[in-house]
């Protein structure tokens, strides 16, 4: 297993030195590693499994360092960083040559962003290169939370993981380019779209289906637990078929289901505390004795609109 602590000067050795960490942000834990050194980004594409034609996000600590790795940046989007940056948004745009291949799978863009979580912004200032991370989970699973998450699943892979306490915000960030002037969501994320719209007038919001991965890695079927999650339309009546029934709502419990095989997202109805616990609890009715897990979608506004997302994602099988 991992050591897990809050030593910045040992996470900043094992960077240096090439390895991988686990490090914490607002969203979910990152598996961070050099984002210039290719043998350290290829470490982070083995130890997750991932395919390599999925492009990693970028990770500094300030918009000056943008400049960097960035070849280019608009006053549009340099409003858009200045108002949400550190934050859940991460922004597609021209990167300098110094960002490496492997990073971007070859895309001309490079996605970037700045967590807002103490520890990581203190472990970026004292780098003089950015992170490459991708969430700390093996590919295809579900984001972790906590640093007991990663270390359950990659824990015999990395040596250490840098301990910032639960995710504050819980989904991945979300994800902004730029086509022709035009904003484009490319992933729902933990800042709202409205939130967005606020600066940048009306965006186009990309619905993503498996014959439709716009961007790399962006597929369908995502972020799902190990046991079948289904989606329930409006509280119907369950055919439990004799097996045992898990349930995971936003406010109500299910009538048919024993109180003690549900978990609420949020009883009073509160979108940013359904998002901060949507990934913890898919993992504790993934371990509960239940055969199979019902769910339920949110409102399709602000938050909830990330939360659906990943509930869709992940209640599909293909
Ligand atoms: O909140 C987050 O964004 C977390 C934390 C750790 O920062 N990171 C995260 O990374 O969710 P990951 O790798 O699990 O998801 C990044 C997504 C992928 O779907 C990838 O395809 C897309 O971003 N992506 C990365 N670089 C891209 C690029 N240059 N062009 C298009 N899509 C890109
Ligand atoms: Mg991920």
């Amino acid at each position: 297993m991992a050591i897990i602590g809050k030593d910045i000067d040992l996470a900043i050795k094992l960077l240096n030195e090439g390895e991988v960490i686990g490090i914490p942000t607002e969203t979910v834990y990152g598996l961070a590693g050099n984002a210039l050194n290719t043998d350290a980004v290829a470490k982070i594409f083995e130890v997750k499994n991932r395919p390599s034609f999925d492009p990693l996000i970028i990770h500094t600590n300030s918009i000056e360092r943008f400049k960097d790795y960035i070849s280019e940046i608009d006053t549009r989007v340099y409003d858009l960083a200045e108002k949400f940056m550190p934050g859940p948004l991460t922004l597609l745009l021209p990167r300098k040559d110094i960002i490496p291949d492997l990073v971007t799978s070859g895309l001309e863009n490079v996605a970037i962003r700045i967590p807002q979580h103490p520890l990581t912004l203190e472990l970026l200032s004292q780098l003089d290169y950015p992170l490459a991370a991708p969430s700390a989970n093996p590919f295809g699973y579900i984001s972790p939370t906590n640093t007991t998450h990663v270390n359950n699943q990659l824990g015999d892979k990395i040596k250490y993981i840098l301990d910032g306490g639960d995710c504050q915000v819980g989904i991945e960030s979300t994800i902004v380019g730029f086509v022709d002037d035009e904003a484009v969501v490319y992933r729902k994320g933990g800042l709202s779209i409205e939130d967005i719209e606020g600066v940048v007038g009306k965006v186009n919001v990309i619905e993503h289906s498996s014959s439709n991965p716009l961007a790399p890695g962006m597929l369908k079927s995502h972020y799902a637990p190990k046991k079948q999650l289904i989606l329930l339309d409006n509280k119907k009546a369950i055919n439990s078929e004799g097996k045992k029934i898990g349930y995971l709502g936003f406010q109500h419990y299910h009538p048919d289901i024993p109180a003690e095989n549900q978990l609420l997202l949020s009883p009073n109805g509160d979108f940013r505390e359904a998002a901060k616990h949507l990934f913890a609890y898919m993992r504790q009715l993934d371990s509960m004795e239940v055969d199979r897990i019902y769910t339920e979608l949110l409102p399709e506004k602000e938050l909830g609109r990330a939360v659906n997302d990943r509930i869709k994602r992940a209640t599909i099988k293909d």
